[in-house]
């Protein structure tokens, strides 16, 4: 089986083919420059430069992977959640070519995609625990089947990717032209400094529930630097980067761990952005794998947003029997749902 994915739910516009065992033969990423001078997203630039970038994208991925439209099973496009501008460019290029080469349209949950990153390159039977820790969502899942999952805890204000991007951004770290993303230029402070330095909050650590919080450790960071002199914070940037990142994967490992326990399942899943973290891999992976279990997580670049993903978790409902009618709608606030497909 062969499946085109069409991503385009943020600011990247990406198609990818994956063949049997979700082996990736084409993995196109487009990511927008735009964004750069206003400090996050404006979502009238994204989707214009979706309607940009879009068809190219995949011709490229086509081309890349030597085949043409009639040779895939079935094509495969974000649904939501995201934005809806963006969403719609990806979903209506999946449908003219769904209906130009008379192929199955498969809807994906974005999630579901970042879920389905770890099969690429792994070989990984359910049940097993997805820690999936993105600029949108932080959400430990008990993916008791693939196509059927559980929520087990989520953050109840930022996303962890979110904290990376709001601290690098308070911090002044963000680039006036290139990437926005937060989280890399941290994490490569952070090499460099004493993750003991600063002693920044661990939220709901004592807390029963599997859930986090990552609002109040960005006031905390917040606080800390407002006193300092320019010279001051120069100086200690990097400790305050790895403590910031410290206290983030304290947060993430000590909940997976708690998870581990209460569920019995030792194999666990990294997924999203965050996922790319050397620390956070690093050090989840010791904890895991002191307790007997096993971690996985998938190469950087399908960790931020790829369609290889979007392919993987099309190519599995297609496998089961389902696709989705030409009248499927973006649902930029759609909800991962126990029962997925
Ligand atoms: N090395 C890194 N360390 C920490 N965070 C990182 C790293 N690399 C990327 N990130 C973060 O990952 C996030 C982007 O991940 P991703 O593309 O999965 O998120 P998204 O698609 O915007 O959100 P969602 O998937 O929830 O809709 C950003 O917040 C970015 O700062
Ligand atoms: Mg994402």
């Amino acid at each position: 089986m062969l499946v085109l994915g069409i991503e385009t739910s943020c600011d990247e516009t990406a198609a990818a083919l994956v063949g049997d065992a979700y082996a990736p033969l084409a993995n196109i990423i487009s990511s927008q420059a735009e964004h750069a001078l206003f400090g996050g997203v404006v979502p009238e630039l994204a989707s214009r430069a979706h309607l940009r970038t879009a068809v190219p994208v995949v011709r490229a991925a086509l081309a890349a992977a030597g085949v043409g439209l009639a040779q895939v099973d079935g094509i495969a496009v974000t649904r939501g959640p995201g934005l809806v501008g963006s969403l719609i460019v990806g979903l209506s290029l999946a449908k003219a070519l769904a209906l130009a080469a008379g192929k199955p349209l498969i809807g994906v949950h974005h999630l579901e995609g970042h879920i389905f990153s770890n099969l690429i390159e792994h070989t990984l039977a359910p049940p097993f625990l997805t820690l999936l820790v993105s600029g949108g969502h932080t959400e430990l899942l008990r993916v008791a089947e693939l196509g059927r999952y559980e929520r087990l805890g989520r953050t109840r204000d930022d996303a962890a990717g979110e904290a990376f991007d709001k601290v690098a951004k308070l911090l002044g770290l963000l680039p006036e032209s290139g990437s926005v993303m937060g989280g890399r230029i941290i994490a490569e402070l952070a090499a460099t400094g004493n993750p003991r330095a600063i002693g920044f909050p661990r939220a709901l650590e004592r807390d029963q529930s599997l859930d986090f919080s990552f609002s109040g450790l960005k006031t905390a960071v917040l606080n800390y630097v407002r006193p300092l002199s320019a010279e001051q914070r120069q100086a200690q940037l990097p400790d305050i980067a790895a403590s910031f990142q410290e206290a983030v994967v304290d947060a993430l490992v000590g909940k997976t761990l708690r998870a581990m326990e209460r569920t019995g399942i030792a194999t666990v899943a990294l997924a999203g952005g965050v996922a790319a973290n050397r620390r956070l891999r690093a050090r989840l992976e010791e904890a895991v794998g002191t307790r007997g279990g096993q971690l996985f997580y998938p190469s950087p670049v399908l960790c931020t947003d790829n369609a290889a993903m979007i392919a993987a978790a099309g190519l599995f409902h297609l496998s089961q029997g389902r696709s989705s009618g030409l009248d499927l709608d973006a649902a930029p606030r759609l909800s991962l749902s126990p029962t997925h497909g």
